[in-house]
């Protein structure tokens, strides 16, 4: 019997799902939707979305994949409800399809990293040129595909825990200078009233739903990356209380990513709205204003942990395939990586092509009725995050609740943590799980899927009913 690979402490899971929730999202994920949502309104909904409906789902996936010790599709048929293992296989899909376009991203900020080396700070005017140039963007990304796959293929907690250690750390002290930097420029204030001073007049309903995705995305959650990574801990882990850490320092990154960006697009005079480039075509321009020494090291280290945390990421987004392979396939964890990896590197190339390679697929479709033609890559980020991830949320609240039900849950909570059954954290999950995900979720999830996918505008309507 192969025993299964633990990680080794306490701290251990959690630097591990921290490395997993810690990357691109919070760093160039979140400040480009909060841009394109318009700002703090977006900020606030996103807060409320990862503690009501994101943090108890992510304490079921950590129960699930616990009380099981299997892949994302097998724990449910372990738990004895294999009609429910299509949240599995749905999250299976997810993760390689999260993983060609990550990975593609993650390319783009390990070349800025080698750009920054040679000086060169007008990389960020010409963000455009270096995304279409798909000869330079795919071998980055064959490269990064390569680690990942190298990493998973060692196996969980070989790898991840150590870079987690020292890296996180590192990224986030670099971040907090740039953010004090960033208060001593001029017009920083417009860019912090943006940030945190909300105006709900102008949110819509697509502000709704990406403040949604972007929270379940940064906290690799809805696709059983957790309930993965939960099958590799320990029974004397206290699951409730670790799931509070990882939430904290994912949001708290992402916050403070923000306090640091809008100041510099305010003072570049950019506009916020700069979608998926924001971050690109902001920070080389600021890290030349330091200097040409101190820029190059300050930008180098930024893009180089960046790129350290986009790698702790693909390799929890790549664990999810390989782990359902390796478990039920019954392929050996070195071919079940570098195959998974080969095959997800091919699924991404349209992607890496649709970023200025090829018009078509540069200006593919026009989603929600809107008259905008928006990238393959950003079909696919839509697809990914703001559906598929909230869909296999709901999916996981209505199972632990309705199916494998609250006591069961509360059994595995209660192993690692004596406490829990009747307290205060126990009743604010399951009150949550029962009602709030639910509900919220249910409603959200089909009104924007029929506006997005069908062109409907179902709150227009129901508006005319009573008008
Ligand atoms: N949470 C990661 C990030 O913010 C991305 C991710 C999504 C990882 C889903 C695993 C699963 O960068």
């Amino acid at each position: 019997m192969v025993i299964r690979d633990h990680f080794n402490s306490r701290i251990g899971f959690i630097l591990a799902t921290a490395g997993s929730a810690v990357g691109l999202g919070n760093i160039w994920g979140f400040p480009f939707s909060v841009g394109n949502g318009g700002g703090a309104a977006f900020v606030v909904m996103y807060l409320i979305f990862c503690f009501i409906l994101c943090y108890p789902i992510m304490v079921v996936e950590f129960a699930i994949g616990r009380k099981t010790q299997k892949d994302a599709v097998g724990a449910f048929v372990a738990l004895g409800y294999g009609k429910w293992k299509f949240i599995g296989i749905m999250g299976v899909f997810a993760g390689v399809f999260i993983l060609s376009f990550y990975n593609v991203i993650a390319a783009w900020a390990f070349g800025y990293f080698l750009e920054i080396v040679r000086g060169n700070f007008s990389i960020g005017d010409s963000f455009a040129a270096f995304t279409a140039d798909w000869k330079r963007v795919g071998s980055l990304s064959f490269i990064f595909m390569g680690l990942t796959a190298f990493i998973v293929a060692r196996g969980v907690s070989a790898g991840i825990e150590v870079a987690t250690k020292i890296l996180m750390p590192t990224l986030f002290l670099i971040i907090v200078g740039l953010v004090i930097y960033a208060f001593t420029l001029p017009n920083a204030m417009q860019g912090i009233e943006f940030y945190l001073v909300p105006d709900f007049s102008n949110v819509t309903i697509s502000t709704v739903y990406s403040a949604l995705g972007q929270a379940f995305f940064s906290l690799s959650l809805g696709m059983g990356a957790l309930i993965t990574y939960g099958s590799y801990v320990q029974k004397n882990q206290n699951l409730a209380r670790s799931g509070v850490a990882i939430v904290l320092v994912d949001v708290g990154i992402a916050f403070t990513a923000g306090l640091m960006i809008f100041p510099f697009v305010f003072y570049q005079g950019l506009p916020p709205n700069g979608g998926m480039g924001l971050i690109f075509a902001t920070l080389p321009g600021v890290f030349s204003t330091l200097g040409s020494i101190i820029g190059i090291v300050i930008g180098a280290v930024f893009f180089l942990t960046l790129s350290f945390a986009a790698l702790t990421s693909t390799v929890s987004l790549l664990e999810v395939p390989v782990a359902y392979v390796i478990d039920e396939l019954k392929i050996d964890r070195t071919r079940a990586a570098w195959g998974t990896a080969l095959l997800v590197f091919i699924v991404g190339i349209p992607t890496m092509l649709s970023q200025g390679a090829v018009p078509e697929l540069s200006q593919f479709i026009a989603l929600g009725g809107s008259q905008v033609k928006i990238s393959f890559m950003a079909l696919v980020v839509n697809f990914a995050n703001n559906t598929l991830l909230p869909l296999g949320g709901f999916f996981i609240a209505v199972f632990a609740v309705y199916v494998w039900r609250k006591e069961n849950l509360n059994a595995e909570l209660t192993v690692g943590d004596p406490d829990f059954s009747g307290s205060l954290s126990q009743k604010y999950i399951s009150f949550c799980l029962r009602y709030v995900c639910p509900v919220l979720l249910g409603l959200v999830l089909i009104v924007t899927i029929s506006q997005t996918y069908f062109g409907l505008n179902l709150l227009e309507k129901i508006e005319a009913l009573f008008a």
